[in-house]
């Protein structure tokens, strides 16, 4: 699942795909996608602009309580684990290397850490742009990751949905798109 400009010079890169997104086939349109227009809003954007995808493409679903067999689209979400980020790893890089943009913005922690294999926290790295190689499979059916050959602008930062954990984090997000929108303007990125 990836949405956007196939030449764009900036993606977006977020987690895995929620129930909307699964239904719709379309990255970011349900309870998240509204968090994240506001970021393009503060980011003088519009979708068409960039490129939107996700580190995995499935849905990851919670399991049901023992004895109780909810129905996989009434379950919640939640985080990817290891293995089905491996499993998704192909078309993650493919994607990046045919969108070939010049900044990656990662939404959330996962995305940051399976982009640039960095162990930082988050809250430390948020908001500031840095160049680095990411890291890519080293091939079809290896579970090993190299770095690419290209370097890439990486801006961290968080998840739309981690304002619904943390309303604190809405004031720091759209600080955060400024810093990124002026990085833009600064190097032409467009
Ligand atoms: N979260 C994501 O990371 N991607 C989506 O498309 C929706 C929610």
């Amino acid at each position: 699942m990836g949405a956007g400009k196939t030449d764009a010079e900036i993606m977006l890169i977020g987690e895995a795909p929620g129930r909307q997104e699964v239904i719709e086939n379309r990255p970011f349109i349900g309870k998240a996608g509204q968090v994240m227009d506001d970021y393009f809003t503060w980011l003088g954007l519009t979708r068409a602009d960039v490129y939107i995808t996700s580190v995995i493409r499935s849905r990851p679903y919670q399991k049901s309580k023992p004895g109780y067999d909810k129905p996989i689209e009434q379950r919640g979400n939640r985080t990817p684990n290891q293995a089905e980020i491996l499993a998704h790893a192909p078309l993650l890089d493919a994607q990046i290397e045919d969108v070939a943009p010049k900044v990656i913005v990662t939404l959330g922690g996962v995305a940051f850490r399976r982009v640039t294999g960095m162990k930082e926290r988050l809250t430390d790295i948020h908001g500031t742009p840095f160049q680095s190689k990411i890291l890519k499979l080293e091939s079809l059916n290896s579970n090993r990751y190299i770095p690419s050959d290209q370097t890439y602008t990486i801006f961290p930062t968080f998840h739309p949905a981690s304002i619904f954990y943390n309303q604190k984090l809405k004031a720091a997000i759209e600080d955060d798109m400024r810093k990124l929108k002026d990085y833009l303007t600064m190097s032409k990125v467009k």
